[in-house]
């Protein structure tokens, strides 16, 4: 939540801090402050709204200094309002903060602070940081020699940060700004996200690689509770301890426009769209002449069969995914598995020990509850396995095992192309387990490959004409409630497109086993109700569509998605609409029939006029609980 840039070079600051804003908003939209250097004085500029609504003020356009700091909220603590956005300076305005994250003792840590004479403007945990480092500056002003010392000077600054964050309780990424060291910028990060871009005579930071990709390409993965102090041209980092190191800066080889729009109206519809190319991507150098291969992996035949379980811990779409790949993995590995919901888990004591292999899928690999959830496996003995979409996120740095998707950023709030290329990856893993442990034929392996390969073609079908799927939209767009059914994989398939409605379109959604439905929800059924069927099981289409039968005759209006294959056993008359998708093998058909549902959210929601990419109340990473 929340996001934060960075500038530090010679060039006008507040339009590359804006222009990096806008590509973090969705991390955070109620809110954005830019802070620059300003004539050896901190001007800073705040508002509550979006980012765009700094870009009209005169006072930002005015502004001239060439280091600054920026930051778009997602409330926590505090309205969203002026007073409450940040940058935060102390009282004495010698610092200013921006913050992503959550201080958790923010309560005693200011009532220490108003007892030594300092008062506070907002109603957040942020502003305790800028006034505790003014207080741990001044306390160590020596003697009149050392505040000459311009090295001692940068250092005690550096020094001042990290005495205030070792107060901290939570989390944070922070960028400082001081007003005695006006060619300095001091950053340091726990549990939350932060990176630097290496310029030439220019350095960049921010909350993540793609809001400053088109100026650098040279990154530096900031860990937890290390420092950077910036200047133009060079960059220094301390440990936790602050002893000074030297850190191996990577290079990212995505690209600009891979974080852009693209000619696309929405960043929703470019990611929709991006579907094949992303699954190829993943699939890419992980299968080789018929067999998977994970390199970064070191499982023996012995450690799986050890194994009494898997666990696989993560949240919302990525828990779906997790859902779709449930009985796959379960099949291939014989291995009993259970799919949880990371905030859940931690909480529960879970039985959780060396026999078990916890799996955490997460797109952005910073959301909280699926970090904690690693942690706390972690702890219990059991190996932790990171599937995530971010090189170099946290839970990379966590995890025993990462494995990546190759899905390139995902800016939507809502995530279509993570989740069908975690569950492509996930189907991958449970080959490779299969093949190690030889539960499978050597030609029922290449068979499921050669499907996989084909499935990038298959979406591109879908995805070339979307008329049908407008037309629907315009159908459902005023509905209040609809619902979604299906059975076995085709539940798990329902479960995500019922999230995708209504966390993009605000209708109210439910998602069913299409057996389960007799047993209460069926009293919901009324003539005229939306519902959305998916049937793409051979074995299982016969009995989803008696349950169907069932709601037609209470006077629902039906679409059902479905295959070729099916669509041939079928009177399909029965059903209002019928969107047609190809066929494929069972274990991989989420990875197709979610892809009509995607376009079907997608269009309602502009059918409503809805802002598609920034949904209310809504984030794309949740750093907290
Ligand atoms: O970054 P993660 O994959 O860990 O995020 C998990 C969920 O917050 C995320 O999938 C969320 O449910 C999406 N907005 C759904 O579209």
């Amino acid at each position: 939540m929340c996001g934060i840039v960075g500038y530090i070079g010679k060039q006008k600051a507040a339009p590359i801090l804006l222009a990096g804003l806008a590509k973090l908003e969705y991390r955070g939209y109620d809110s954005a402050g830019i802070a620059v250097m300003e004539n050896g004085k901190i001007e800073v500029q705040k508002d509550k709204g979006r980012v765009c609504n700094l870009c009209e003020k005169k006072e930002i356009e005015n502004l001239q200094g060439s280091i600054g700091i920026a930051h778009t909220r997602w409330a926590t603590h505090g309205e969203p309002s002026k007073i409450n956005s940040h940058p935060h300076t102390d009282s004495n305005e010698e610092f200013a903060v921006v913050h992503n994250g959550i201080i958790e003792n923010y309560v005693e840590l200011r009532k220490e602070l108003e007892k030594k004479g300092y008062s506070f403007k907002s109603d957040t945990d942020t502003e305790v940081i800028p006034n505790l480092i003014h207080y741990f500056y001044n306390k160590e002003k020596t003697s009149q020699e050392d505040v000459n010392d311009e090295n001692n000077n940068e250092l005690k600054f550096v020094k001042a940060v990290k005495q205030a964050t070792d107060k901290l309780i939570g989390s944070f990424a922070i960028e400082v700004l001081s007003k005695e060291n006006p060619d300095i910028m001091v950053v340091v990060r726990k549990d939350s996200p932060l990176v630097i871009g290496k310029g030439y005579n220019e350095n960049y930071i921010a909350s993540d690689i793609p809001a400053i990709l088109s100026y650098t390409k040279d990154f530096y993965l900031l860990e937890n509770l290390e420092f950077a102090m910036l200047t133009r041209d060079n960059i220094r980092f301390f440990d936790k301890d602050l002893k000074e190191f030297n850190k191996k800066s990577d290079t990212i080889t995505w690209n600009a426009m891979a974080a852009d729009k693209n000619g696309y109206e929405d960043y929703m519809l470019k990611e929709i769209y991006e579907q094949p190319t992303a699954i190829r991507e993943t699939i890419g150098t992980r299968v080789n002449e018929g067999i998977c291969k994970f390199d970064e992996l070191d499982f023996s035949k012995e450690y799986l069969q050890s194994l009494t379980q898997i666990y696989i811990v993560a949240c919302g779409t990525a828990m779906h995914a997790g859902l779709a790949v449930k009985s796959t993995i379960e099949r291939l590995s014989k291995i009993h598995t259970e799919v949880d919901i990371a905030s859940e888990f931690r909480y529960r004591d879970p039985l959780v020990d060396e026999k078990t292999l916890c799996i955490f899928i997460t797109q952005s690999g910073e959301t909280a509850d699926t970090i904690a959830a690693l942690k706390l496996c972690k702890e219990k003995g059991a190996k932790t396995l990171a599937v995530t979409n971010v090189i170099g996120s946290s839970i990379t740095r966590e995890a025993d095992y990462s494995i990546y998707t190759h899905a390139g950023p995902e800016i939507a709030v809502a995530s279509t192309k993570a989740y069908t290329s975690q569950i492509t990856l996930l189907v991958l893993l449970a080959m490779y387990f299969a093949q190690i442990l030889e539960n499978i034929e050597k030609h029922e392996l290449e068979n499921i490959i050669k499907e996989m390969l084909v499935l990038p073609n298959k979406i591109e079908d879908i995805l070339k004409s979307t008329e049908q799927i407008q037309e629907i939209a315009k159908q459902m767009y005023k509905e209040k409630d609809v619902f979604y059914l299906g059975r076995g994989i085709d539940y798990t398939t329902a479960t995500e497109a019922s999230l995708k409605v209504k966390e993009i379109s605000y209708i109210h959604s439910e998602s069913y086993a299409a057996g389960e439905l007799k047993h209460g929800t069926i009293a919901l059924i009324e003539k005229g109700i939306n519902v959305i069927g998916i049937m793409t099981d051979p074995n299982l289409v016969k009995k989803t569509v008696s349950n169907i039968e069932e709601i037609i005759t209470r006077g629902a209006v039906t679409t059902v998605v479905i295959n070729e294959k099916i669509a041939q056993t079928l009177d399909t008359r029965i059903f209002t609409n019928v969107i047609r998708v190809p066929e494929t093998e069972t274990w991989l058909s989420p990875i197709v029939t979610i892809v009509p549902l995607q376009l079907l959210a997608y269009y309602i929601s502009k059918e409503k006029g809805l802002d598609v990419d920034k949904p209310r109340n809504l984030a794309k990473s949740v750093t907290v609980e």
